[in-house]
């Protein structure tokens, strides 16, 4: 970096007397001290850890979860150090800790922010009862790209489904008052359009133009400022050619200064001294530089701040107020916590929630995560009582591990309930269930085993088929080039299939995959994602008609990798697709003229439609949308909008239904998207029942950033939609006047 940086051109506020005067002992290097967090790792105190809390160069720890260890280096922290400041404790507690929730990417097929609320007072509980009090988490990077493997962690698609379920994740895990016990503090990351990358492979470069950053990117993190999220982290990736953990646009023109953010932000692993490595800086010392400058308060893992912090203040290059205002956010965190008044974890007195407690809501949770995309016949629920014989094949049906899925550090593959284990409880000697493998992982091409499945398949009544991805193929690092079923399942599908029974699909996995090669060979597909312990149970209540399927897609599903980046939100171009003008490959004439095909936004080979749209999921039951209305067509300055529509259960049993509202900007200052979810309801509704749904916007709901990056409210006619996912056809207008 050549020119002194304006670092620490920030006010330094606290809104706690005790954060000033405690600063006001602090030397020089304790402050920087707050600023370092390091890894311990697990099972032991590394003495240079122990001796860096001693002598206050270390204010936070990462990823020891022994209660008796971290109980003793807070006691080094409290008792030990200078001024006794207690140690930040974190962990990636992503979703569930002993307790394992779905994926988070499968919650979001919820549409339920209590299912996610839920899922975080449990994880949050039992990681505070090891002795956690910051978890790196909600992941609340918009995912538009399943090549992406930390699609997995994302809430989905839309910014307004992420925003809502993020608020809601920030709640469970932080409760009402940090300083509870079984509260944790969250963290909102990877900050900011971290799920651009590149070709969907993970820590690749994004290029995100502010306009996109701010309309889709940016507002789930807004959501979770609003909601009192503790933290932010940084992401790994370099946006437009700077990457974010030396952003000042990211983190001083918009966290702090439009967002008047005033929690702690921290890097991601070692992300300050990448920046040499992106090529950003030359050393350590000008990542240090940069990274203050742009304002990330904690270096995780590094120790290019603990190295150089004191010389870039000596030489001005980083302001001394910097350095008090960045330390003061940490140890107000610290305080908001409770650490000084007791730092401590009694196991005894911070119990875990009864066994009972958190299985109950993981099981909840997994049954409204699962979507059924296809039913044909009806052939779900399965009736045990017409059964004699069950195949249930593929290797995730009985893999205790993998339905926990990614990012899961402390969960507890002893306590999975796997959907073989539980479909054999559940029918019990009625029906004899035969299991057979067929291949030894999901990512296997060795078919030794058809055989003995085909036979299974051929002596059942039906045949229940685990397919999907195991854990380790998606999360962090774990990007996909073609995202197929690995492995031979696809032939595993053709094979079983072509014994001619009923043949009902899970597929468990951590992305949208491309199901086009397999869904015409299967009577049934349900989308579980990796539900986690209790996926056994909630997929038998789902298989045996206990329970109905709810689930809504949180992301799109391709017809082919090759469309993506395709999402439901996409905007118009100046020649959008329709059926009669996207003229596909095997319908060419030979010979065709170069213009016969429809000049239009379309894939020669896959069309413009995915496989399954965005919000999409089916039920037991059947529903239908009538007599939309909106309660006025001319909206004035001070008035909100109401839509309404009357949803009916057209079927035979009761079922849920997650009702969406979307609407569309006709004309802008800058081209909008040709839909956006802008509301949901939940309605359960009994055979033949009809409910009427309303939903009011505010024109600040239909806001966005214009021409100039301003938010603001457009005069002009826009459409709505309320339906069953973003296809809905039954539709409205209404106009914004100025
Ligand atoms: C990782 C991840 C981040 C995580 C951190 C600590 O590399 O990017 O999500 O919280 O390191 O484990």
């Amino acid at each position: 970096m050549s020119s002194p940086s304006v670092a620490g051109r920030v006010p330094v506020t606290f809104s706690q007397p005790e954060v000033a005067e405690l600063l006001s002992k602090m030397t020089f290097a304790e402050k920087v001290g707050q600023l370092w967090q390091v890894n311990v790792g697990e099972g032991y105190i590394p003495e240079d850890v122990a001796h860096g809390i001693r002598t206050g160069h270390i204010g936070s720890i990462l990823n020891l979860v022994d209660v008796a260890l971290v109980n003793e280096l807070q006691r080094i922290a409290r008792e030990e150090s200078r001024l006794g400041i207690p140690l930040l404790v974190a962990r990636d507690v992503i979703h569930g800790f002993r307790t394992v929730m779905p994926i988070p990417f499968a919650q979001a097929a919820s549409w339920n922010p209590d299912v996610v609320e839920s899922g975080g007072r449990i994880a949050a509980a039992e990681a505070a009862a090891c002795g956690v009090n910051w978890t790196f988490a909600p992941m609340l990077d918009v995912a538009r790209d399943p090549r992406w493997g930390r699609i997995a962690e994302s809430l989905g698609e839309d910014p307004w489904l992420a925003a809502h379920l993020g608020a809601a994740m920030v709640r469970g895990f932080q409760g009402d008052d940090l300083r509870a016990p079984g509260s944790i503090a969250a963290c909102a990351k990877h900050f900011a359009g971290y799920g651009t990358a590149e070709s969907g492979r993970d820590y690749a470069t994004t290029n995100v133009p502010e306009n996109e950053m701010r309309n889709v990117y940016l507002r789930p993190f807004q959501a979770a400022a609003e909601a009192g999220v503790a933290s932010f982290m940084t992401s790994f990736s370099d946006i437009d050619g700077v990457p974010a953990t030396a952003s000042e646009f990211l983190l001083r023109t918009v966290l702090r200064g439009e967002w008047s953010y005033d929690g702690v932000v921290i890097s991601d692993w070692d992300s300050v001294r990448q920046l040499a490595i992106h090529g950003l800086t030359a050393n350590d010392y000008e990542s240090a530089e940069a990274a203050a400058t742009a304002g990330v308060d904690i270096e995780m893992q590094g120790d290019a701040y603990h190295q150089h912090l004191a010389a870039l203040v000596e030489k001005g290059r980083v302001d001394a107020d910097w350095i008090d205002a960045a330390a003061g956010r940490v140890l107000a965190l610290k305080f908001r916590l409770g650490l000084f008044d007791d730092p401590y974890t009694d196991p005894e007195e911070v119990l875990p929630p009864a066994p009972d407690t958190a299985f109950a809501v993981a099981r909840q949770a997994a049954v409204e995560s699962v979507v059924l995309l296809k039913n044909d016949q009806d052939v779900l629920p399965l009736q045990p009582k017409a059964l004699t014989s069950l195949a249930v094949i593929g290797p995730l049906a009985n893999a205790p591990r993998e339905q926990l899925g990614t990012w899961i550090f402390d969960g507890d593959a002893a306590l999975s309930v796997t959907p073989l284990a539980a479909l054999t409880e559940a029918l019990g000697d009625q029906v004899t269930v035969n299991f057979e493998p067929a291949l030894a992982t999901s990512r296997s091409r060795d078919t030794a085993g058809f055989d003995a499945a085909v036979a299974a398949a051929a002596a059942a009544d039906a045949v229940i088929l685990f397919l999907g991805e195991e854990a380790i193929l998606s999360g962090e690092a774990h990007s996909r080039a073609d995202i197929d079923l690995p492995g031979a399942q696809p032939q595993l599908v053709e094979a079983i299939a072509s014994i001619g029974k009923p043949v009902v699909a899970v597929i468990m996995a951590g992305r949208p995959l491309t199901l086009t090669n397999v869904v015409d060979h299967l009577d049934a597909v349900l989308f579980a994602g990796h539900l986690g312990t209790m996926a056994g149970p909630a997929l038998a209540d789902l298989l045996l008609g206990n329970a109905t399927p709810r689930g809504k897609l949180p992301a799109t599903l391709p017809r082919m990798v090759g469309q993506v980046p395709i999402y439901y939100a996409q905007k118009n171009t100046g020649k959008p697709p329709s059926p009669h003008s996207a003229v596909l490959i095997d319908d060419i004439d030979a010979n065709a003229e170069q213009l016969s095909t429809g000049m239009t936004a379309y894939h020669l080979d896959a069309g413009y439609r995915p496989l399954y749209p965005f919000g999409y999921g089916l039920s037991y039951t059947t529903f239908a949308y009538e007599n939309i209305a909106v309660d006025q067509h001319d909206i004035g300055p001070d008035d909100s909008v109401t839509l309404s529509a009357d949803v009916i259960n057209t079927g035979h049993r009761e079922g849920t239904e997650t009702v969406q509202l979307y609407v569309r900007d006709l004309v802008g200052s800058v081209t909008r998207p040709v839909r956006e979810l802008r509301g949901y309801r939940h309605c359960t509704l009994a055979p033949g029942e009809r409910q009427r749904v309303s939903f009011t916007l505010t024109r600040e709901a239909l806001g966005f950033y214009g021409r100039g990056n301003q938010f603001g409210v457009e005069a002009g006619d826009f459409h709505a939609w309320i339906g069953g996912d973003s296809d809905a056809s039954l539709h409205t207008w209404f106009r914004l006047l100025d």
